[in-house]
C-alpha cells in the first residue's frame, strides 16, 4: 500500500513559513505583503476559491483586498483596475480569478498584470523565465509549484534519472509542470487526449502527474510499481450511495486501485488542492521580499 501524501500538512508547513517570514519582514520595517484578488461575475465555485484566498492571506498577516466586479464589467474597466493595482505600491500580488466572462479577453487581461506582481505566473515573462530555467526570478503557477513540493517531499530535489509523465497540456498545470520536472532533471513526456497508448506510456512513469479533469481516468494498471502519483484533478461526481442528489469529489486517478501499485500518492481531496492556495501565499511573500531587496525565500 502506498504512502498517502498529506497535502494539507505540507500546505500548512508552507503557510507557517510564510507567516514567520511575513512577521520578520514587518519587524524589519517593511510593509506587510499585499494581495489583490479580482473576481468578475458570480460563478459560485470562483466565489468560494476567492473567499478562501482572502482568508488565508489575512491569516498570513498580509494586506488582503478583493475587487468584486459585476459580470457585465467592460474589458476596458477591468484593464483600468489592473493598471491601478500595478501602480499601487501596497500591492505585491495581483490575481484575476479565471474564467472571466466571455466578452473579456483573458489573455489580454493576464498580459496587463505587471510581471513582478503576477503571482499566478501566467504572464509571458514568467512563462518564459520558467521555460528557460530562470527560476530565481520567475513566478511559477501555484498548482504545479505546489505539486512539485509534494514530489520533493517523496523524492528529494534532484530527480535525475527518473521518468516523468504529465497527463494534460494546459498552460495552467501541464506545461509548467513539465518545465519544473525538466528543471529538476527528470526525463519528461507530456501526454494528452491525442496520445497513442496512454496506459503503456503511463506505466513508464516513475512520477505520474494527472491533470486532465476526467474523473478516475487513470486506472491502477496504468501505474508502475513504486511510482509517485500526483493527482491534480478535482471532479465532482454523483454519489447515490450517500443519498439522492448527493455528490463526492474524485481525482483524475482511480485512487484505491492506483494506491495498490504506487509508492506514494496524493488523495483527493487533501492532496494538491490545499497546496495551490499555500503557494499563492508563498508567491506573494516572494514578490514582497524581492521588492524589499531581500533574498528570495525558498519553500
Ligand atoms: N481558476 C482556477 N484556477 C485558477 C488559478 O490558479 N488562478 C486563477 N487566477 N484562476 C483560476
Amino acid at each position: 500500500m502506498a504512502e498517502i501524501i498529506d497535502g494539507k500538512q505540507v500546505a500548512e508547513d508552507v503557510v507557517q513559513t510564510v507567516k514567520r517570514l511575513t512577521a520578520d519582514l514587518v519587524a524589519a520595517g517593511q510593509p506587510a505583503p499585499g494581495l489583490a484578488v479580482v473576481i468578475v461575475g458570480e460563478d459560485p465555485a470562483s466565489q468560494v476559491y476567492v473567499a478562501s484566498k482572502g482568508k488565508k492571506a489575512k491569516e498570513c498577516g498580509f494586506k488582503s483586498v478583493q475587487h468584486t466586479l459585476p459580470a457585465d464589467t467592460s474589458e476596458a474597466d477591468l484593464l483600468k483596475l489592473i493598471g491601478e493595482l500595478n501602480a499601487d505600491a501596497s500591492i505585491d500580488g495581483i490575481l484575476v480569478q479565471l474564467p472571466l466572462p466571455g466578452h473579456i479577453d483573458s489573455g489580454k487581461v493576464i498580459q496587463t498584470i505587471a510581471p513582478e506582481k503576477d503571482v499566478d505566473g501566467f504572464h509571458f515573462i514568467n512563462v518564459g523565465k520558467l521555460g528557460t530555467g530562470e527560476l530565481e526570478t520567475a513566478f511559477v503557477p501555484c498548482t504545479p509549484a505546489g505539486s512539485m513540493l509534494l514530489i520533493e517531499r517523496v523524492r528529494g530535489k534532484d530527480l535525475s534519472g527518473l521518468n516523468a509523465v504529465v497527463v494534460g497540456r494546459s498552460n495552467i498545470v501541464g506545461k509548467p509542470m513539465a518545465n519544473l520536472l525538466l528543471a529538476a532533471n527528470c526525463t519528461v513526456t507530456v501526454a494528452h487526449s491525442r496520445t497513442k497508448d496512454l496506459p503503456a506510456l503511463a506505466r513508464t512513469a516513475d512520477i505520474l502527474v494527472a491533470a486532465v479533469g476526467r474523473p478516475e481516468m487513470i486506472k491502477g494498471d496504468w501505474v508502475k510499481k513504486g511510482a509517485t502519483v500526483i493527482d491534480v484533478g478535482i471532479n465532482r461526481v454523483p454519489a447515490p450511495e450517500k443519498g439522492e442528489g448527493k455528490t463526492r469529489l474524485v481525482g483524475d486517478v482511480a485512487f484505491a486501485e492506483a494506491a495498490e501499485k504506487a509508492g506514494a500518492i496524493t488523495p483527493v481531496p487533501g492532496g494538491v488542492g490545499p497546496m495551490t492556495i499555500a503557494l499563492l501565499m508563498a508567491n506573494t511573500l516572494v514578490s514582497a521580499s524581492l521588492k524589499a531587496g531581500l533574498p528570495r525565500p525558498s519553500f
